[in-house]
């Protein structure tokens, strides 16, 4: 494993990082007891920690990023009600069609920019409720940053206008924020600020804050008792939990400011990529992630086997498109040789 890490440039995704030496040596000394019996310290301290943080009244620690979303939709919905979320959006894409399996809900989906949709879409996608064929919508989830929109940034602006329409409607607002903290340090922005806003939002410590494991949800008091029933019947209840939890308390304490790093690594290799014609595209890039479009005849398995054969990894994300992402195991002295290798696939 150490000779495939000395030789790569790791760029498939942020989930790829080690844990440092400091962020190992905290988990070395956590407080530990058994989560099922609410007796871990560490993991009751980064839930205080975490709901302190969001200025929301409790949070729940889970294994993934996954889980959170899923049960955070299903704390909000009841089989037969309709979830409005964008097409590109994880909890649709990516999370093995959980909304209908563990919800039984159906999905609404918007188009828009790069992952992003407007209040006014909202509005008009909600089901008449005095039409009993309808689907009951009940629940709008957005993803920030939105990992298919290139690590795209949602206006705090049109996230309160959606609020308003929700709270008109008197629908749920869901976050998935597995890469919330990018968009908060890329746009100078406040966890509490998005806590106002979101009945429930789902953050992931194991992302570009670098933990072995974890995510959080967090919610209201009644919600978050709901998610810890509901984490249990999923399989999720955790022992010694704790171990992870210290790793997720030392990354909102010293990973968060550096994603800053990430930001500027992704900006270089965008402007590299841009030169490129073999690349028709590249979405812009407002956070950690770079996703390029490649030119048409050009196949995105050739292009990431030249890359990988000359030591840089990267992601397909579908047809003609290859994703980047920037972590903390990308280091400084690495931009050379990614650069260099990008410059030579012309
Ligand atoms: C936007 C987004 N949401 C949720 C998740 C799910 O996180 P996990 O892999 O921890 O289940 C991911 C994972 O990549 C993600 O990118």
């Amino acid at each position: 494993m150490e000779n495939l890490r000395a030789r790569f440039v790791d760029c498939r995704s942020d989930t790829v990082t080690r844990p440092t030496a400091a962020m190992l040596d905290a988990m070395l000394h956590a407080q530990v007891g058994d989560d099922v019996l609410g007796e871990d310290e560490s993991v009751n301290a980064l839930q205080s920690q975490a709901a302190t943080l969001f200025g929301m009244e409790a949070a729940l620690f889970c294994p993934t990023g996954t889980m959170c979303n899923q049960i955070g939709i299903k704390v909000h919905t009841q089989p037969g009600d309709e979830v409005i979320c964008h097409e590109l959006a994880h909890i649709y894409l990516f999370e093995g069609g959980g909304i209908a399996f563990h919800s039984g809900a159906s999905v609404r989906l918007l188009s828009g920019n790069n992952g992003r949709f407007t209040a006014e879409q909202v509005r008009s996608s909600i089901n008449r409720r005095d039409d009993s064929h309808l689907p009951f919508t009940r629940l709008v989830a957005l993803e920030n940053t939105v990992n298919k929109g290139g690590g795209a940034c949602w206006d705090l602006e049109e996230i309160r206008r959606i609020r308003s329409v929700c709270d008109e409607q008197g629908l749920a607002l869901h976050l998935d924020g597995a890469r919330l903290f990018n968009a908060l340090v890329a746009r100078g922005e406040a966890p509490h600020q998005y806590g106002k806003l979101f009945d429930t939002i789902s953050v992931c410590l194991s992302k570009g804050l670098g933990t072995p494991a974890g995510s959080l949800l967090l919610g209201s008091k009644s919600s978050i008792a709901r998610a810890h029933r509901l984490r249990k019947v999923m399989g999720g209840g955790m022992r010694q939990a704790g171990y992870l939890a210290a790793a997720g308390s030392y990354a909102l304490e010293h990973h968060v400011r550096r994603l800053q790093e990430d930001h500027a690594k992704a900006q270089t290799l965008g402007r590299e990529l841009q030169r490129l014609s073999c690349v028709s595209e590249v979405l812009p890039v407002e956070t950690n992630i770079v996703i390029a479009r490649l030119a048409e005849g050009i196949s995105t398995d050739d292009f990431l086997s030249k890359l990988s054969e000359r030591g840089v990894r990267a992601g397909s994300m579908g047809a003609q498109l290859v994703r980047f992402v920037f972590h903390l195991d990308v280091a400084d002295a690495d931009m050379e040789l990614l650069c260099q290798t990008v410059r030579r696939l012309h």
